[in-house]
């Protein structure tokens, strides 16, 4: 242990991302990567911008960027921010709205940063529970917090909460409401997203993340949209040159090619569709996902076993290891031949422990 670390940071347990195999897995489903690559056009950029100017800083507050994504969305560039990654842009917020003993409260489960970075300011956090249904707990309305995070569509559950909600949740709260949007472009149906409402609440904060729908993880950008007060709040926070040269040009160039993003959304889609299907048939609970993974559950059958052999057979997918998650695991949405290897490869494992249990359990003369 470590004598000058701060008591909290000691205490912490610290985020666990998913595993990122070094070698590769043969099919990853576990951190809800795009199986498809990004527009040639973020490639064609990236190799334009490998040049001598590397030894500059890049710009410091990514106004090429601001100006696209302000254009891309309706917005003004003061009303967006560019980060490393989402996950950068929460960090901001919470050091910007959370300080010792404030209160910050959010549905459960959701994604486990938001307990490190409270933790980090030393926040309390205040969980409640979704509704089986993956629907808003009334109690949320009415807390007195500095912040209020929803993740839309919700990670573990892929669920989706319509906007009428928000924009209840938005009115009703006391502090800041952050909508957590890693996830929307995989939802189906117009105005699924809360980004037009930060032009009605000065407390909304609405973030967006290239990783998934952009298939640009690996590169590390997010935007921030809000009104133009929170936004420079935020700026004051951030580190100086928080994109690098590269990110910003790659963000640039995948805006500047929306058609391509769409293109393997609808992909990811009509696969998310398919997976749902066979999983259930073969009898779990699938919830309805809006995102590009699906969450399947077996009520009251722990999983980890099935993860394991999956894991042990080269397929990774997500397990949380936590009260309540422990009969589910969570599967990104990979490309038909991913999808249908997991599937063979999951009958297969329940028909080796079925032949298993029934040998062990047969009929003959060492049955009890
Ligand atoms: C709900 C949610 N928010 C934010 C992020 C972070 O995304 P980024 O890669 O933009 O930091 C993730 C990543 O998996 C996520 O699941």
């Amino acid at each position: 242990m470590c004598p000058y670390l701060r008591e909290n940071i000691t205490a912490l347990e610290g985020y666990i991302p998913g595993e990122q195999p070094r070698n590769g897995a043969a099919i990853k489903l576990n951190t809800n990567e795009n199986p498809y690559p990004p527009s040639p056009r973020v490639r064609k950029a990236l190799r334009k911008a490998t040049n001598r100017n590397l030894r500059l800083y890049p710009e410091p507050l990514s106004d090429s960027l601001r100006a696209l994504a302000a254009s891309a969305y309706g917005v003004a560039p003061e009303n967006v921010l560019a980060g490393n990654g989402s996950d950068e842009l929460l960090s901001i917020l919470v050091r910007c709205f959370v300080g010792p003993g404030d209160r910050v409260a959010y549905p459960v489960p959701t994604y486990t940063l938001y307990d490190t970075l409270i933790a980090i300011q030393q926040g309390e956090k205040v969980t409640l529970d979704y509704l089986p249904d993956f629907s808003l707990p009334e109690m949320l309305y009415a807390q007195q917090s500095a912040v209020t995070f929803v993740c839309n569509p919700n990670s573990p559950s892929g669920t989706l909460v319509g906007r009428a909600e928000l924009e209840r949740l938005a009115r009703s709260v006391a502090g800041i409401l952050v909508v957590d949007e890693a996830y929307i472009d995989f939802a189906e149906g117009e105005g699924v997203s809360a980004l037009p409402l930060i032009r009605d609440f000065a407390n909304l904060v609405v973030l967006r993340s290239f990783s998934k729908s952009f298939s640009l993880a690996g590169l590390r950008i997010g935007l921030a949209f809000a009104a133009e007060e929170i936004i420079a709040g935020m700026m004051k926070v951030k580190d100086s040159y928080n994109l690098n040269r590269l990110s910003l040009v790659a963000a640039c160039a995948a805006l500047q090619d929306r058609a391509w993003m769409a293109r393997n959304v609808a992909r990811i889609q009509q696969s998310r569709k398919q997976l749902t299907k066979a999983l259930t048939k073969m009898g779990f609970q699938v919830y309805p996902s809006q995102a590009n993974f699906v969450m399947a559950r077996r009520a009251g059958q722990n999983l980890k076993w099935l993860y394991e052999a999956l894991r042990r057979r080269g397929i990774l997918v997500r397990y949380f290891d936590a009260l309540g998650l422990q009969d589910s695991f969570r599967i990104s949405v990979g490309t038909p031949r991913e999808v249908s290897v997991l599937l063979r490869e999951i009958r297969a494992i329940e028909k080796e422990a079925k032949d298993g249990a029934d040998k062990s359990h047969g009929a003959g003369p060492h049955r009890p």
